[in-house]
């Protein structure tokens, strides 16, 4: 026969009581006004304890509220977690001992709980009234009971949903008939809610984990972006410095020997008639048309007249050698209302602006069908801006923006290199006819940058 089974044969029912307690139909008129005060108690209750979202908080108003509503000296929630009942709660008025939110292992050799109580209430899962221990037969025999004067028990179980979650376990000095039917149905209503609380709570934390661990995701993005950024800034500055390397070494080494060797032959040319003449001064031209076309590669190399004159002769020099190559013409507009040394851009600045607007004039010349292209740059507060726009066919594809980076590798790389500067480029993709491109550039940054 199991314990459970004895005992109800043993003792009187109203020892043990179902956890569904209903109301008998023929009430009394005061039973029913206690009735009403009861259950207006416990809705008061259950919406003060559902307002808590920290589980130590539900566990505090829980227990105080279980003290003013049963008058108990001794007050311990057990939960039942991952099959180990844990005492989350604990409190002896008589001892001043109070412990919430502890991470204590219910031990069955507890001199503070009697265990036998709490393990049968666990089993049964019904609540168990000991209006007087001294009298508790059975339980007698707990240590735990026997080495204590008499005390009145309600021990009842604590439900999440049909399981059950744990056990509330409440104990006072001997008053016989104080533990009513009414008091385990509210007492009931306010461990539903602590429990559906707590449930709410650690959803809240896991959703609160969850957070955060994006967060921390996106911040690692957002460095690795940073990270690739700059070092797609610096290999385009290393690759800019090589091109500049090689240009002044062209410059320096193979056009100033050309230069020379035109020099000697009009030299020798003077020293001789007619046909050799004629030899010498094609030798001549031949070797001045390298010495242009070297000069010329030399720019496309690295356009010494930036390093020298700055962004907006560069941009003037890039303008007519544009329109005499490819046969549109190209404007620059400046509406700067200060002179450019005023505007301090560093080299990096510099040679990025001045790579993107080559790149969008050749972009005009292979794609925009137009003849003409305006190059403007204007201020606005802390941003320099610069745009490049022609009277072409525009933006054939309205869904460039997606494609960019997929169609070719200039609009895609300008933009990186742009917002590795901290700027930004615009496709103006309502443009009805033409097309049109702006970069800005904050200053402030920039500044900070050449510091
Ligand atoms: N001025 C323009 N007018 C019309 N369409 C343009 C213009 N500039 C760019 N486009 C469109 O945008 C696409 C992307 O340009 P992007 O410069 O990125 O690549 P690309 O010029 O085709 O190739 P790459 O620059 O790598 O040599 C082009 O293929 C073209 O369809
Ligand atoms: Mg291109």
């Amino acid at each position: 026969m199991t314990k459970v089974t004895h005992m109800e044969q043993h003792y009187p029912p109203s020892v043990f009581r179902k956890k569904n307690i209903g109301f008998s139909g023929s009430v009394k008129e005061e039973t029913r006004l206690a009735e009403g005060k009861n259950i207006r108690f416990a809705l008061d209750a259950a919406r003060s304890i559902a307002k808590e979202t920290k589980t130590e908080a539900i566990l505090e108003r829980l227990i105080a509220l279980v003290m003013k509503n049963a008058g108990a000296e001794k007050v311990a929630v057990l939960l039942v977690e991952n099959q180990d009942v844990w005492v989350r709660a604990f409190i002896d008025q008589r001892a001043k001992v109070k412990q919430i939110l502890q991470n204590e292992r219910f031990d069955n050799r507890s001199v503070d709980l009697p265990a036998s109580i709490i393990n049968y209430v666990l089993r049964a899962q019904q609540p168990l009234i000991l209006e007087d221990t001294a009298k508790s037969g059975f339980f007698f025999s707990d240590p735990y009971i026997a080495n204590r004067a008499a005390a009145s028990v309600l021990c009842m179980p604590v439900f999440n949903k049909s399981t059950c979650a744990g056990v509330l376990y409440l104990e006072k000095a001997v008053v016989l008939g104080e533990w009513t039917e009414n008091m385990v149905r509210v007492l009931d209503v306010l461990l539903g809610q602590a429990i559906a609380s707590m449930e709410n709570t650690k959803l809240y934390d896991a959703l609160d984990f969850e957070k955060k661990q994006q967060q921390e995701v996106r911040k690692e993005v957002d460095t690795h972006k940073y990270t690739i950024k700059r070092m797609s800034a610096e290999l385009a500055m290393t690759e800019e410095r090589e091109r500049r390397n090689i240009a002044d070494d062209l410059h320096d080494s193979v056009t100033q020997n050309l230069a020379l060797s035109v020099l000697d032959l009009k030299k020798m040319a003077m020293g001789v008639e007619n046909e050799q003449k004629k030899r010498i001064d094609i030798l001549q031209d031949r070797l001045n048309t390298a010495v242009h076309q070297i000069r010329s590669l030399t720019f496309q190399l690295s356009p010494k007249i930036l390093y020298d004159f700055g962004l907006i002769a560069a941009l003037e020099w890039l303008a007519d050698d544009i329109s005499e190559k490819h046969g549109i013409e190209v404007s620059i507009v400046n509406k700067l209302m200060l002179p450019e040394r005023l505007l301090q851009l560093d080299e990096t600045t510099n040679i990025t602006l001045y790579r993107a607007v080559r790149e969008l004039l050749i972009n005009v010349c292979k794609h925009s069908g137009g003849d003409l292209a305006i190059v403007a740059l204007w201020g606005e507060g802390n941003l320099f801006f610069i745009s490049v726009t022609d009277n072409g066919k525009g933006l054939m594809n309205k869904e460039l923006s997606a494609k960019r980076g997929a169609a070719g590798f200039g609009l895609a790389s300008i933009q990186e290199r742009i917002e590795a500067l901290d700027g930004r480029v615009e496709i103006d993709e309502q443009r009805r006819q033409g097309f049109s491109v702006t970069i800005n550039i904050p200053l402030d940054v920039n500044s900070r940058r050449q510091s």
